[in-house]
């Protein structure tokens, strides 16, 4: 084995490991509006936590020493919407990643078309397979460093046509999602899938 005692590695290092061992990680592209205008940016420390309401996580980190523009807009109006990232929209994704200054519409940058949401203020891009339209539920902010855990519940869900069947199961195939894996350009797509039913206690799988 190789082991290291958080205790002796500097915040870097941890990190390093981090995003080197939790792959792939999904990625959220969330968009915000505030004073100055609507943002996007790729979230990968990011996941669904609940369902009763439905409810996500993404975790913004603090690495320049103040909060990023995605956090700054949800303080200020306290909606976003996040959507999956796709094979398809990957590289206007990685646009949205550069830290231009606040008030750049990234969506702009990008070439994203943007339309207007249900429920929440900020807008929606109409090219990502899914968008979960989200109020803010709480924001937790952990660590030295810090990183800002923000958690929202999802008020209304949008699909691209085909996506999702009367059973409400979702076409994972036509969403086709990228997944982030470690270092500075690294992702993965999800073309070797492969089928495991779950087992019920005392034998027989687990149907639907
Ligand atoms: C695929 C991908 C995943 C990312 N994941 C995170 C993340 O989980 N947390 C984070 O703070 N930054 C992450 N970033 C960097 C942010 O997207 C970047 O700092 C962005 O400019 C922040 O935008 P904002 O200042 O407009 O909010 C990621 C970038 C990419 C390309």
């Amino acid at each position: 084995m190789t082991e290291f005692d958080a205790a002796a590695l500097d915040a870097q290092t941890q990190y390093k490991l981090l995003i080197g061992s939790i792959t792939p990680r999904p990625i959220a592209l969330v968009t915000t509006l505030g004073s100055q205008g609507a943002n996007a940016a790729p979230f990968s420390f990011f996941n669904g936590i609940g369902s009763d309401p439905a409810m996500i996580m993404f975790s913004v980190g603090n690495t320049s020493g103040h909060a990023k523009d995605t956090v700054m807009n949800i303080r200020e109006i306290p909606e976003f919407v996040v959507h999956i990232v796709s094979d398809a929209i990957k590289e206007k994704m990685n646009v949205c990643a550069i830290e231009y200054p606040r008030g750049v519409n990234e969506m702009v940058e990008a070439g994203f078309t943007t339309v207007a949401s249900k429920k929440v203020r900020p807008p929606r891009i109409a090219e990502a397979p899914v968008a979960f339209e989200c109020r803010l539920q709480q924001i937790l902010e952990i660590g030295r460093v810090p990183y800002h855990v923000v958690i929202g519940e999802v008020v209304y869900f949008h699909y691209h046509d085909g996506i999702v069947d009367e059973r409400f199961h979702v076409d994972v195939g036509r969403v086709n999602p990228i997944g982030r894996l470690a270092g500075r350009g690294g992702y993965t797509r999800i073309t070797d899938r492969f089928e495991m039913p779950r087992l019920k206690l005392g034998g027989g799988i687990v149907e639907g």
